[in-house]
């Protein structure tokens, strides 16, 4: 037989397993609190075609399902609605209301009732299909980690070390050339974020071999990508895709994790001996900890902890920043924003020789400013911050209970747009943050940074979860939009993109092209 036949037959059986999950989507009894819910898109009381029709759309169109879901139900009656997700948990989720944000800061098991943040972590990347101990994403100490030794009063220890690195990199990467040379954005603003990451992670020299970047990136592109291509596909099919969608991912995992391996054998050995210190990285950080259990002493879970922290290193980091580039880049606003930058950086690396200490970071508002409108009007996603219940039941007001099976999330992407909590709200107004507290001006409070998550801020999330990463992330972002703005010319090529979601993610700008040179 042809390998033309055996595609035929598996594009035949794919379309079976759809048509048969799409009876089980309608057919299948639900829990009682979608009856008392609204939903927006397909529901199974429609007629099979439009059912199949608002199922199928799903993919592309969650992002207009949740407008309207967050218009309809929470704005104007305050109330939670089911959002389809085909594909996800149960077929829909329920996007709870702004006023429910206050559950965020409750403890995730109470007397009566138990909720987690990391299932619905673990689903988007899908990562059983990817990482086969599932004691990494089980038992995720290296969160732990991340609370322990990146918190805020760390990031005066990690300046000096990321500034040095962003200097080097841009020196290797971006080049001294001062013509123009065109370049892919993504790629220019990635590969600059994953050696400040890799430094942090397992020091010199490993975080500057070439080959290592190179995989560390692919492999924190190709789980998210992966991930969000998985999602799309029926559970009932995953079995059978999903394998072979992870090759890429697992590929560049095993790679990494071969090449890392030498240097956390080295390092616990050393640690075995008795050697005290060792380099402030992550990795020694992590040894420390996992040298209270036998078991969570291994190299290579070790290596795979390490691997499964590049996605918010490096893929997170990287989706900021290069928003926020090509963001600035493709304003109408440019050259205002990036005299105003221009401006704030000379003085601010002025008053402090230079910006490799936290206070220097601390003190550029606008650059702060600008990274958080980047993050505010080109959020990662539609609906964020999942919480499913696992036991008991939560109180999510009118008289809703909600139990075992559901994925509650809120509409960030829609908080962050509404015109009753942002002014123009669809405008990239760069300094938006930061122009009422120029000049010590203090009469309108206090400037909302990056890291500060407020009700209608939360792209790091908010209460009791919110991101831990998120000093680091905003202080090697600074450091490195800072460093951009002082040395590099930047133009983009063609005009702006235009973002589209796939399910709940929002795909990344990954072909706009720059033109760069390094300023004269
Ligand atoms: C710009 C980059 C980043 C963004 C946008 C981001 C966003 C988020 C969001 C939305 C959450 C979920 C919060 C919740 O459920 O309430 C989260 C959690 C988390 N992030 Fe980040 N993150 C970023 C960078 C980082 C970095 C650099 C690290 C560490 C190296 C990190 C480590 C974590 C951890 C460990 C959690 C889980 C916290 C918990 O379960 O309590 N993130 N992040």
């Amino acid at each position: 037989m042809s390998w033309m036949h055996h595609l035929l037959y598996l594009i035949i059986a794919s379309f079976g397993f759809i048509f048969v999950q799409l009876l089980r989507l309608k057919f299948s009894p639900r829990g009682a609190v979608w009856a008392k819910l609204d939903a927006v898109g397909a529901t199974p009381g429609d007629c099979l075609p439009s059912f199949a029709r608002d199922v199928l759309s799903s993919i592309v169109l969650t992002r207009k399902f949740a407008n309207e879901g967050y218009r309809k139900f929470n704005k104007a009656l305050d109330r939670p609605y089911a959002l389809p997700t085909p594909w996800v948990r149960g077929s829909s989720v329920m996007v709870l209301p702004p006023s429910q944000i206050p559950l965020l800061a409750r403890l995730d098991k109470t007397g009566d009732s138990e909720w987690t943040n990391l299932r619905g972590l673990v689903e988007t990347t899908q990562l059983p299909y990817i990482i086969d101990d599932a004691n990494i994403y089980q038992n995720v100490l290296h969160f732990d980690i991340v609370r322990q030794k990146m918190a805020h009063r760390d990031m005066s220890r990690l300046a000096p070390v990321t500034a040095d690195e962003i200097d080097h990199s841009f020196r290797d990467i971006w080049g001294t050339d001062v013509e123009w040379r065109t370049i892919n954005g993504w790629e220019a603003c990635g590969r600059i974020i994953s050696r400040a990451a890799q430094r942090i992670l397992i020091g010199l020299p490993l975080s500057r071999d070439e080959t290592m970047l190179e995989t560390s990136r692919h492999y924190a592109n190709s789980l998210l990508v992966g991930g969000a291509i998985i999602n799309c596909f029926p559970p009932s099919i995953r079995w059978l895709v999903a394998p072979l969608i992870a090759v890429r991912a697992r590929y560049f995992q095993a790679r990494y994790v071969k090449m890392l391996l030498p240097l956390v054998q080295e390092r616990i050995s050393q640690w075995e001996a008795g050697k005290d210190g060792g380099p402030d990285d992550f990795l020694q950080w992590m040894i420390a900890i996992c040298a209270r259990d036998p078991e969570q002493l291994n190299a290579t879970r070790i290596a795979l902890r390490l691997a499964s922290l590049l996605t918010p290193l490096i893929f997170a980091i990287c989706y900021v920043f290069a928003h926020c580039v090509l963001g600035i880049h493709g304003s109408a606003d440019r050259a205002d924003i990036l005299a105003g930058l221009e401006e704030e950086c000379a003085r601010v690396s002025a008053q402090h020789g230079g910006l490799a200490t936290s206070a220097s970071t601390d003190a550029l508002r606008r650059v702060d400013s600008v990274l958080r409108e980047s993050m505010r009007v080109s959020d990662v996603s539609v609906t964020n911050i999942f919480r499913d219940v696992v036991a008991g039941e939560v109180d999510v007001g009118h008289g809703l209970r909600v139990g075992p099976g559901v994925r509650m999330v809120f509409p960030t992407q829609d908080i962050h747009l509404d015109p009753d909590n942002y002014v123009d709200p669809e405008r990239f107004d760069a300094f938006r943050f930061s122009r009422s507290f120029e000049n010590g001006d203090r009469r309108g409070g206090e400037q909302e940074f990056i890291t500060t998550a407020t009700p209608s801020f939360m792209p790091f999330g908010y209460g009791r979860h919110v991101c831990p990463g998120r000093w680091f992330a905003a202080q090697s972002m600074k450091q490195t939009l800072a460093y951009l703005v002082l040395n590099y010319d930047v133009e983009l090529v063609g005009p702006p993109s235009k973002r589209k979601a796939l399910l709940n993610m929002m795909v990344p700008p990954v072909d706009t092209q720059i033109r760069i040179r390094q300023k004269v």
